[in-house]
Order: structure tokens, then C-alpha cells, then sequence
């Protein structure tokens, strides 16, 4: 559709600055003075979208604002939601094997927890991998997905995915999890019923601590997603997830992430593996 509004100038230093203190404050997200033409191009399209021709004008916008939404569709279009289907695959191969254990040894109760769960490729990734190993067994097990976006967490809930997303489904998973579907003259893959049913969505800020969730889990995943955080913020974060774990369960983070100098209540498995140590004590 063509805008009869003239292109917003470029955006000033004051503007980034106001955007940067606005977006960090409200989610914790940090905006490198590097990422200007990132954020310039995001925000604009919330500008043409609004047929607004300033960031100030914008900016002043979300000031007004008190009902969020706004705030809500700016984080939308600027936070970065790449992510597929068993990415970082070892993690998923952990937690067969971890669940695979517990099983052993009488589990009949699972909560996992996906943080930051994007469009939903890693709390179904849990799911099949689940599924994989509980075979005809039943046992109660849930997964509770969450992000701070409410495009992604829409996508997520739809459930259906363009075939080239599926290009790191093992075939065997492909045929078992999925149902080929036409939509509007498109294939697409949908994640069976039985496997979306194990997956709660929910919308939630890490910023917004404690957290509104009743623990206990097994295994939380929060990968890919600190590494948005200051310090302070991951700190914050981490101690949630060890009041949020049971001891001998494990936090899952993404591989160009640590917790060295913050992890206290956890021991390291293996790189991008902690597991919620008893009591925060070592054995
Ligand atoms: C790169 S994706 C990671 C997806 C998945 N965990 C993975 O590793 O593939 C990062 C996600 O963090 C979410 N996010 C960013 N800031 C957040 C916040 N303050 N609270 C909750 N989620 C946030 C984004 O919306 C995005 O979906």
C-alpha cells in the first residue's frame, strides 16, 4: 500500500538515547549505539505503520501511552526472535537422557520450562524430544512456553510451519510430530494436536521479577536470550531460575552464554549446561 507521509528523518542521538532508556527500562533489552541503523529501520516501520513522519512525534506517542499496546508492538519489532527447530541439538540429546534417568528411576511428574520461546521451534522441540522418550509411557508432563512478544508467541500457538523450517527435523520426527495442512494454497507442517496440547503459552517479562509462576521445575531452558541483558539484569534472572528449579534440575543456556561469576546455586555440567545445585550447596 503507498503512504502519502514523507519518510522520517534519520533518527537524532537524542531519539536513540530515549529509545535505548525505554526499551531498557521496560524489558531490560540493551541497544548497542552500534545498532542505530538496526533500530532506525525497526522503529520505522512502526512510524509507517502509524503514518507518522518523526521519531520524536513517536516517542511522545509511547510517553502518552497508557494502555502498553504501543509499547508492546515496538518491542515486537525490535527484539530478534531467530531460532529452529533443535537448535543447539546436544541440548536435546541432554535432556532425553536426563529424563530418561528420572524415568528410571519412578518419575510421573515433568515441568520444563522454554524462556524465551520465540515462535515456538524450541518448546516443541522439548515436546518431540519428549515424545521420543516417554514412547507409550503417560506421565504428567508439561511444558510452559514464554516470551515477551506477542507476534511470536502468536506464530507460536498457530502451531504451523513452512517446510523449509523443517530442515533440522529428523525425518523420523517429521512423520511422527506433524500433519501436512493447506492453508490459503500453502504447505504447510502443523505440529500434531497431542504435542501442542503438552505446551502452555504465556506472555512474560524477564524484567518483571519474581516472576509470576508456580514452580517447581525439572529443566529450564533460556537460551539465546540474556545475552540481550546487562549484567545486573542476568544476575537477576538467574537467581529466579534457581528459586524456580528443583535441586538436580537443570538450566539449559545457549552456547555463547555463561554464568561464570553468577551461578552460585548451580554446578556446571558441561559448557551451556547447569545443573540447580542442593540447598546452593556444592557436593
Ligand atoms: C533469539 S530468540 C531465542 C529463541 C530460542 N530460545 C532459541 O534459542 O532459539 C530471543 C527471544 O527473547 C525474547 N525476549 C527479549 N527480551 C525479552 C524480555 N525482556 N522478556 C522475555 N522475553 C524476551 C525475544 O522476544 C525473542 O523471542
Amino acid at each position: 500500500m503507498e503512504l502519502d507521509v514523507p519518510a522520517a528523518a534519520g533518527m537524532t542521538a537524542a531519539e536513540l538515547r530515549a529509545f535505548q532508556r525505554l526499551l531498557f527500562d521496560q524489558t531490560g533489552i540493551v541497544l548497542q549505539d552500534n545498532k542505530q541503523a538496526l533500530v532506525e529501520a525497526r522503529v520505522s516501520m512502526r512510524l509507517r505503520a502509524l503514518r507518522m513522519s518523526s521519531f520524536g512525534e513517536y516517542l511522545e506517542l509511547l510517553r502518552r501511552d497508557r494502555s502498553g499496546d504501543e509499547l508492546t508492538l515496538l518491542i515486537d519489532a525490535v527484539s530478534t526472535n531467530v531460532t529452529h527447530f533443535y537448535r543447539e541439538d546436544e541440548h536435546f540429546t541432554f535432556l532425553a537422557d536426563a529424563v530418561g534417568g528420572w524415568l528410571d528411576n519412578g518419575l510421573d511428574r515433568l515441568r520444563i520450562w522454554s524462556a524465551a520461546c520465540s515462535t515456538g521451534e524450541e518448546p516443541y522441540s522439548i515436546a518431540m524430544t519428549l515424545d521420543a522418550v516417554l514412547g507409550r509411557r503417560k506421565i504428567d508432563a508439561r511444558i510452559l512456553a514464554t516470551d515477551i512478544s506477542t507476534r511470536v508467541l502468536a506464530e507460536a500457538k498457530a502451531a504451523r510451519y513452512a517446510e523449509a523450517k523443517l530442515g533440522t527435523v529428523p525425518d523420523a520426527r517429521r512423520r511422527a510430530c506433524f500433519t501436512r495442512v493447506q492453508v490459503d494454497g500453502e504447505v504447510l507442517y502443523e505440529v500434531k494436536p497431542e504435542l501442542q496440547a503438552m505446551v502452555m503459552f504465556r506472555r512474560l517479562n524477564f524484567k518483571a521479577i519474581p516472576y509470576p509462576i508456580r514452580g517447581i521445575f525439572d529443566v529450564i531452558f533460556c537460551r539465546n536470550a540474556m545475552i540481550y541483558f546487562d549484567r545486573p539484569q542476568r544476575e537477576r534472572m538467574i537467581l529466579e531460575f534457581a528459586r524456580l528449579l528443583k535441586p538436580g534440575g537443570y538450566l539449559l543456556v545457549g552456547h555463547s552464554e555463561t554464568l561464570i561469576g553468577m551461578s552460585g546455586s548451580f554446578r556446571v555440567i558441561r559448557p551451556s549446561i547447569y545443573e540447580r545445585l542442593k540447598d546452593g550447596v556444592r557436593s
